[in-house]
């Protein structure tokens, strides 16, 4: 399909831009071709420069639970930029919306924003470390936390034959330019594995500053953990004295009201969330009990930011929460139906494909196809094995020409927003039958 204003602007960006983008995962690494241009957004559908309208489930790798252009957003930001977008001064919007946060989640007596998930993480990991006084990191393969060095550690190493006995993980930095010293304290451990757990924390748990875990695995399609594998880990960090951090940055805001805490019935030390908390603008948080954030305080564990706290971001993020716990949370009750409708049409659409093998892991709003011969993928050594990325590829990006629009990453995921419908489900459980049918 021909997208002349998108390959123009592909040419022009490659000539200032890496890639022509911002981010690998927007760019030709990505699409493994040029990648569409975006207009503008509305409601559950995306416009690119060449006029296509696509029906967008990947909703800004979920930081847009309202979708695009929601008007109780449109009308926030419209207020409230003529009011001043920033100020770097105390708010009294971000007293409110920290008051929001700590009415909902259980788990949290205070909170610090941030702008990014990376940077919520960076200060969280450096909290962990104040609060406890040890260094090991223990996170898991296949788990993303944001960029930072110290994590940036076997988050997607390929092919399988480099991961090692999946007792002792080779450790991998996924980008060079990270110093050793500075993942020499990060272990890396097997998701969803009892056993694979119990030992790394007989051997690192005493000095573990802390655990840290995805909920449900959002950066290997949709993994959800096996049934009391986060409850056993809470444990083991409780025996052990390591923080047990829960990373709700794709979570939060999507599963649940409460995030994956919620879900599995969790109470963790230290949470961070991002994405969906702002609404579509730049917001992130570290939050947890009072006597491990009081570590943040001046003169203790440092975390500063120019940006943090910002006041237009803050009105959007309240006016996001409000949307979505009205009535008795319609909106996370409705987000969750329609992933649900949606991944339940793609096991219809695949089971009737006897071309293609095809399976759909879900968790209420977020959902991934995996092109496998399994019936299941449990962890990062089985997406390794038995999932098919490049099919993915060429499936997503034929999806794209049906006016379909998913990540072509097979790592990645969808999700659902409020203003998807039932008519969307239809439409892109037809295009998904017709790219089965034409594709080889
Ligand atoms: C689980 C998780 N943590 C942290 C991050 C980093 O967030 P950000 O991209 O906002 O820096 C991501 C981003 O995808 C993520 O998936």
């Amino acid at each position: 399909m021909s997208n002349p204003k998108s390959e123009a602007l592909f040419a022009r960006g490659r000539k200032v831009l890496i890639e022509g983008v911002s981010s690998a995962s927007r760019g030709p690494a990505a699409f493994g071709t040029t990648p569409r241009y975006m207009s503008h957004g509305q409601g559950a559908r995306l416009y690119d420069v060449d006029g296509r309208e696509y029906i967008d489930w990947m909703m800004a790798f979920g930081a847009l639970p309202l979708g695009h252009a929601h008007p109780v957003i449109v009308e926030t930001v419209a207020r409230e930029v003529a009011r001043g977008t920033h100020f770097a001064t105390a708010l009294e919007v971000e007293v409110e919306v920290a008051e929001m946060l700590v009415r909902l989640l259980p788990h949290v007596d205070k909170v610090r924003f941030a702008n990014t998930g990376t940077e919520a993480a960076m200060g969280a990991f450096r909290l962990a470390r104040g609060h406890t006084g040890r260094r090991k990191i223990i996170k898991f393969e296949g788990h993303y936390h944001g960029w930072w060095d110290a994590v940036l550690v076997n988050t997607n190493p390929y092919p399988p034959t480099l991961l090692g006995h999946p007792n002792d993980p080779i450790r991998i930095p996924d980008s060079s330019g990270i110093p050793e010293e500075a993942w020499k304290d990060t272990i890396v451990v097997r998701w969803n594995d009892f056993d694979a757990l119990e030992r790394a924390m007989a051997l690192h748990g005493r000095d573990a500053a802390c655990v840290v875990t995805e909920g449900v695995m959002s950066n290997m399609g949709v993994i959800p953990p096996k049934p009391g594998y986060l409850q056993r880990m809470q444990d083991l960090c409780r025996e052990h004295g390591a923080l047990f951090y829960l990373d709700e940055t794709v979570t939060g805001f999507r599963l649940a009201a409460g995030g994956c805490a919620e879900l599995y019935g969790l109470n963790p030390d230290i949470v961070t969330y991002g994405k969906a908390l702002g609404g579509g603008l730049p917001m992130a948080m570290i939050g947890g009990r009072d006597e491990i954030m009081a570590g943040l305080e001046w003169g203790k564990v440092l975390h500063f930011g120019t940006h943090n706290a910002g006041r237009l971001a803050l009105h959007v993020t309240r006016v996001m929460l409000e949307t979505m716990l009205a009535d008795d949370q319609a909106g996370f009750r409705r987000i969750k139906n329609l992933g649900k409708a949606m991944a339940d049409e793609i096991r219809k659409v695949a089971k009737h494909s006897n071309r293609h093998r095809l399976i759909c892991q879900n968790v209420n709003s977020m959902f991934q196809i995996f092109f496998t011969e399994a019936d299941e993928i449990a962890d990062y050594r089985d997406f390794c094995r038995h999932v098919d990325r490049v099919k993915f590829r060429d499936f997503a990006v034929r999806l794209m020409d049906k006016g379909v629009y998913m990540n072509p990453s097979a790592t990645l995921h969808s999700l659902s927003s409020v203003v998807h419908t039932e008519a969307d489900i239809t439409a892109t459980a037809d295009a998904i039958a017709a790219v089965l049918e034409e594709m080889p």
